[in-house]
């Protein structure tokens, strides 16, 4: 299958681009600036500002598949610059959708758990969104103009995504990896519940998505939720760290330039029950990091 993966130089697209050459998909990719991916893939670097270049690349590619994994993903960043998180969260995501639906490409859109407020948590993807902060709604705005623009098209949410070596921004697992490897002391919140996903676990089923053309909305993350020091004295056990290195604090004492959910958590039933590719528990995503991180 012709497939163009956007956003090939990040955390998620670059696993996404060694899954689908794996699967024996041909593979175009747009990211920003140099090539930063591995595999045998036409590069286009494509600012998602520029609709006309990105409009190109899908013409002159002609992809059966568009995978959209780009976005402006730093929260707080987002909260300074709303402008230039317009852009690439809806401008970049209007003009991809429209693409596809011209030439006829199935589209599959990269989410967030953020699009939720966090009152409640256990999300479905029928649940009712209710976005706070800049980022929050960018993407949520992205996904209606993906439900209104794109023909056929796939929502893929996901939520913390972490992976090695890390691509794109550093991640929240890469950093206590770093951090803790070194035996310096981190602050972890204990009021933040989230779903940990291995970006290798979302590309998979983000792929699948894509491949089989499913349509909808689909919670694509790890199977388990915990708090951040959950997560982070999982991974001590996992990585042989010393766990005393974690000192709980709270989200909410927390001055952040962007609010974020407190009770997050995607429901995934609908992904087990469909996808050959199913959510990884959080022991299964840490002892594939493990592997990651040592070779
Ligand atoms: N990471 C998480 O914890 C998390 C959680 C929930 C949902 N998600 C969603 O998952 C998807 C993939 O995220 P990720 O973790 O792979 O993030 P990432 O590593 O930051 O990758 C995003 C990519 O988008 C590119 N990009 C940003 N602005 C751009 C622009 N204006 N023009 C062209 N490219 C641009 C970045 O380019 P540069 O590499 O040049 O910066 C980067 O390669 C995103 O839709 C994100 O919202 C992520």
């Amino acid at each position: 299958m012709r497939t163009l993966v956007v956003g090939a130089n990040g955390l998620v697209g670059s696993r996404l681009v060694s899954t689908l050459l794996t699967a024996g998909h041909h593979v175009a990719a747009i990211g920003r600036g140099d090539r930063r991916f591995k595999g045998e893939a036409s590069y286009h670097s494509v600012d998602l500002a520029d609709a006309a270049g990105l409009t190109k690349v899908v013409t002159t590619e002609k992809p059966e598949l568009i995978l959209n994994c780009a976005a402006m993903t730093d929260v707080d960043g987002c909260e300074r610059e709303p402008e230039n998180a317009w852009t690439a969260n809806v401008d970049g995501v209007a003009t991809l959708a429209k693409a596809a639906k011209a030439t006829g490409a199935h589209f599959v859109h990269v989410s967030t758990d953020y699009v939720f407020d966090g009152v409640t948590g256990n999300y479905s993807p029928d649940s009712i969104p209710n976005p706070r902060g800049t980022y929050a709604v960018t993407k949520y705005v992205g996904e209606q103009a993906v439900r209104s623009l794109a023909g056929s098209w796939a929502i893929a949410r996901t939520a913390v995504v972490f992976g090695w070596p890390a691509a794109g921004q550093k991640n929240f697992g890469s950093w206590l990896v770093d951090a803790l490897g070194k035996g310096t002391p981190v602050k972890l919140f204990d009021d933040q519940w989230v779903n940990p996903s291995m970006a290798l676990n979302v590309a998979d089923m983000v792929a699948e998505l894509g491949t089989r053309k499913l349509t909808g909305i689909w919670h694509t993350c790890g199977a388990d939720v915990v708090d951040r020091v959950q997560f982070g004295k999982a991974l001590c056990a996992k990585f042989g760290f010393d766990p005393s290195l974690i000192t709980p604090s709270k989200m909410a004492d927390v001055k952040l330039a962007s609010p974020r959910p407190s009770r997050s958590g995607l429901d995934v039933k609908k992904t087990v029950d469909t996808l050959i590719a199913k959510p990884w528990s959080l022991d299964v995503a840490l002892g594939r990091f493990v592997t990651e991180v040592k070779g």
